[in-house]
């Protein structure tokens, strides 16, 4: 099993901050969605952690349903090809559709999933993504609430991995090189 400490350089977002800030969009996506079906889509594994604080600093019950799909593998760099692993079980008619991500890197992910929900007959669809690596950006993902941008560095914790460690960290901090190069 992976070290955790000496395989990290700098913590970039405390659990705590992250916390304070998913009440503050909490609070804004109720007031946003307020008497609408919403329903939150979580895209796994790496939203796991987002999903489930964010969820429950929402007010009131909403439904929730995840789609697994996954464009790293094992390594620090983005395939491009993103392989679904489970789809959702929800029929998107009718629902005011939140996405919930953990962070949007180059956007393929992200701008792929919206492509592929875009026939399924949503009401609406949005974007909530917990991190944003601006200076990483392959294509524009329209995101209307975003956590953090932070620097282009690679980046494990809150539910973000590398080869599947290091997702049960509390903050989001940055991978020595050491361990991947
Ligand atoms: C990671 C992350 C996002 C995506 C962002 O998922 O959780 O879903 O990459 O990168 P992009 O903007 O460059 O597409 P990953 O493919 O590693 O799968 P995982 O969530 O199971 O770790
Ligand atoms: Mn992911
Ligand atoms: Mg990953």
């Amino acid at each position: 099993a992976a070290e955790i400490q000496s395989d990290l350089t700098t913590v970039l977002v405390t659990e705590e901050e992250i916390l304070a800030k998913l009440e503050e969009i909490a609070a804004q996506v109720a007031v946003d969605y307020a008497g609408k079906d919403l329903l939150l889509v979580g895209v796994l594994k790496g939203a796991v952690m987002v999903m489930a604080d964010f969820s429950r600093a929402l007010p009131s019950s909403v439904p929730m349903d995840w789609m697994a799909v996954s464009s790293y593998g094992a390594g620090t760099k983005s395939s491009g090809v993103v392989q679904i692993r489970k789809d959702l079980d929800t029929d998107l008619h009718d629902k005011h559709v939140l996405i919930v991500e953990d962070i949007i890197d180059s956007g393929l992910t992200l701008s792929w999933l919206l492509e592929n929900f875009a026939s399924r007959g949503a009401l609406s669809i949005e974007v909530f993504a917990l991190l944003r690596k601006p200076d990483a950006a392959k294509v524009q993902v329209d995101c209307r609430y975003v956590g953090f941008d932070i620097p282009n560095e690679f980046v494990v914790g809150y539910g973000l991995d590398y080869a599947d460690e290091y997702r049960n960290l509390r903050d989001v901090a940055v991978l020595a090189p050491h361990v991947y190069s």
